[in-house]
């Protein structure tokens, strides 16, 4: 069924090892999908090569024969077994394929073109054998896949050899593709660390285009009219060393790490660009923040900082569950999207609803080429690299540094607000340290054992309760909640047992006395905060930091939640039934 994966193709006519570098450039979009992966591989004639089989794609070992055009394919499945069968690409006739995304009318379509002997439980297979179906009526191949992905019900990107033709076609709507080039190769990645060791120039397939590649040539027409499109090269600012481990064993602690450096360029914006931001804010007379798990949380703090710091009363909605509040949305209304990938179909798609109704969009996005900076009025960056871990760390605290700094700028502070969040980055970087990670990795091995954990907060530190636990349940498996530190006495107080370890996110009065209330029912308790007190069993210290106190507190927690799961012997990049970009609903 549908997936949502990594895709890499390469056309190089003059290079022979294409299979070792989209192995390699492969690898570096494994955090999209890691169920299963697969290679097309073309020889100098007849028809490609596939390979494929189910595992991660790090662990993959594979002898390639010489090439130098390959597709290649890391999958998530959705619905659908993980099997060698399921996995890309699929060859329907002169068609070899992989996909992305999800064909909701895969069963409409198949009854519609029969006569083909179905090998695989997805809706993938099924794009090949339309397309292969008009090529058999003597359509070129930009008209067959045209015509074929016209049919399509749903957000794909797919890439495909044509038998007999020389190059690779591809096309998108709703996930993304990018396109890199240099003289004489060309590259099609679902993201661009996947071949950033080879070139930095990229152009953006939009939405309803197609490209055919073919050694250092790449040729763009508009799906629907059929008409040539001219690109503009774009040269990214991202560094491949970015997108590489270096000496730390996992992406998640390198990047948990970067945070010395990422708040910093998170609020690295002038005022003119903050001001459009604010216009924005300002024209609209209703705002609606929208995005999805740890962005959701990073947003939630949001509520806060606007009501604390310029006095107004904003709306957070998961974007899941934003389809009954569109109903409000109207062209004097502002969606504010925060995500890292910009691609997550559950808020690209109550954006878009929004904009039909001439809502005004702002989205903060690290993903600077993603559909959602795109499609968006204005654009605020995050600045935060390329994030590969599946659980988002730099990229959460990024989003809140600069929701704090919009929320100073929509109170004509901003200054005031910069100095803060400088002051916070310094904080920061002085509480990361090798030290202080080896003191939490202890804590971690005391509780390590537990299957259940609780967190708990008051104002914005509730929303990084939630935030706590989610990083803890998916790299760690272990069972953690969250709550408002004031609701647990309403009924979660239940499950506190003796030695039942509670995180204090705080060292306010009121949450001192909460997490009392917790320690006389026996709950082993672990301060985060800027004092200790003497109720905590453990404590670690988190620098004062006034209204950004949530930033610099989810930081240990990140920490911590990283060295459950390597005690567990979860790969905490790569933790089970997750993907990073999640493109489908
Ligand atoms: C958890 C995590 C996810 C994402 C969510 C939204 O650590 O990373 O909960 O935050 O899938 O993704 P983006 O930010 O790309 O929209």
């Amino acid at each position: 069924m549908g997936v949502m994966c990594g895709v890499f193709a390469v056309s190089a006519e003059s290079r022979t090892d294409a299979g070792e570098l989209t192995l390699q450039g492969l690898r570096r979009l494994e955090y999209r999908g890691y169920d299963s992966w697969g290679f097309a591989v073309r020889g100098s004639d007849g028809p490609a090569t596939i390979t494929k089989d189910v595992g991660k794609i790090s662990e993959a070992d594979i002898a390639f024969p010489s090439s130098g055009e390959v597709i290649s394919h890391s999958r998530w499945a959705t619905h659908g077994g993980v099997t060698q069968a399921n996995a890309h690409p699929h060859r329907v006739g002169r068609v070899t394929l992989v996909h992305n995304g999800i064909c909701e009318n895969y069963a409409a379509l198949k009854q519609a073109f029969p006569g083909h002997e179905y090998v695989s439980e997805t809706d993938t297979e099924v794009i090949a054998r339309v397309i292969d179906h008009y090529l058999g009526q003597g359509m070129g191949p930009v008209a067959a896949i045209r015509q074929a992905v016209e049919q399509i019900e749903g957000r794909y990107a797919v890439v495909c050899f044509i038998d007999g033709q020389a190059g690779i076609y591809a096309a998108r709507r709703g996930s993304p593709l990018i396109i890199g080039r240099n003289e004489t190769e060309t590259y099609i990645a679902s993201d661009i660390p996947a071949f950033l060791t080879e070139t930095n120039v990229v152009n953006y397939l939009d939405d309803d285009e197609m490209v055919h590649i073919v050694g250092g040539k790449a040729e763009y027409f508009n799906l629907t009219t059929g008409a040539s499109v001219q690109k503009r090269d774009i040269a990214v600012q991202w560094q491949y060393e970015q997108a590489e481990k270096g000496d730390f064993a996992h992406f998640m602690i390198k990047e948990i790490t970067e945070q010395k450096d990422t708040l910093k360029a998170a609020i690295d914006h002038t005022d003119t660009e903050l001001n459009r931001a604010v216009n924005l804010l300002r024209e609209c007379n209703g705002a609606y923040f929208i995005a999805c798990g740890t962005a959701h949380k990073a947003a939630m703090v949001a509520e806060y900082f606007f009501a604390e710091v310029s006095r107004r009363k904003v709306n957070i909605v998961a974007a899941s569950e934003m389809k009954y509040f569109q109903q409000f949305v109207n062209d004097r209304t502002a969606m504010i999207a925060v995500s890292q990938s910009g691609e997550t179909a559950d808020t690209l798609e109550e954006l878009q609803k929004a904009q039909t109704k001439g809502a005004k969009i702002l989205s903060l996005t690290n993903v600077v080429s993603s559909s959602m900076a795109r499609m968006s009025d204005v654009h605020l960056p995050i600045n935060a690299g390329p994030e590969q871990a599946v659980a988002s760390t730099k990229a959460a605290t990024a989003q809140m540094a600069l929701l704090l700094l919009l929320a100073y700028a929509e109170s004509g502070r901003t200054n005031e607000g910069r100095e803060l969040l400088h002051t916070v980055a310094g904080n920061v970087n002085d509480m990361i340290n090798p030290r202080y990670e080896e003191h939490i990795a202890e804590i971690a091995k005391s509780i390590v054992e537990r299957e259940n954990l609780f967190i708990i907060g008051r104002g914005a530190l509730a929303p990084m309760a939630y935030e706590a636990a989610i990083k803890i349940q998916e790299v760690s498996y272990i069972h953690a909640q969250g709550f408002a530190a004031g609701e647990l006495k309403h009924g979660p107080i239940a499950l506190i047992t003796d030695g039942v370890p509670v995180i204090v996110l705080g060292d306010d009065l009121e949450t001192i006395s909460n997490a009392t209330e917790l320690k006389a029912r026996g709950a082993h308790l672990i301060g985060v905060s800027a004092q200790r007190d003497d109720i905590f069993d453990e404590w670690i210290r988190v620098p004062d930091c006034g209204t950004a106190q949530c930033i610099a507190s989810i930081i240990p927690v990140q920490i911590l939640s990283y060295h459950l799961a390597v005690l567990r012997g979860v790969d905490p990049d790569k933790p089970r039934n997750l993907a990073k970009s999640v493109t489908v609903k």
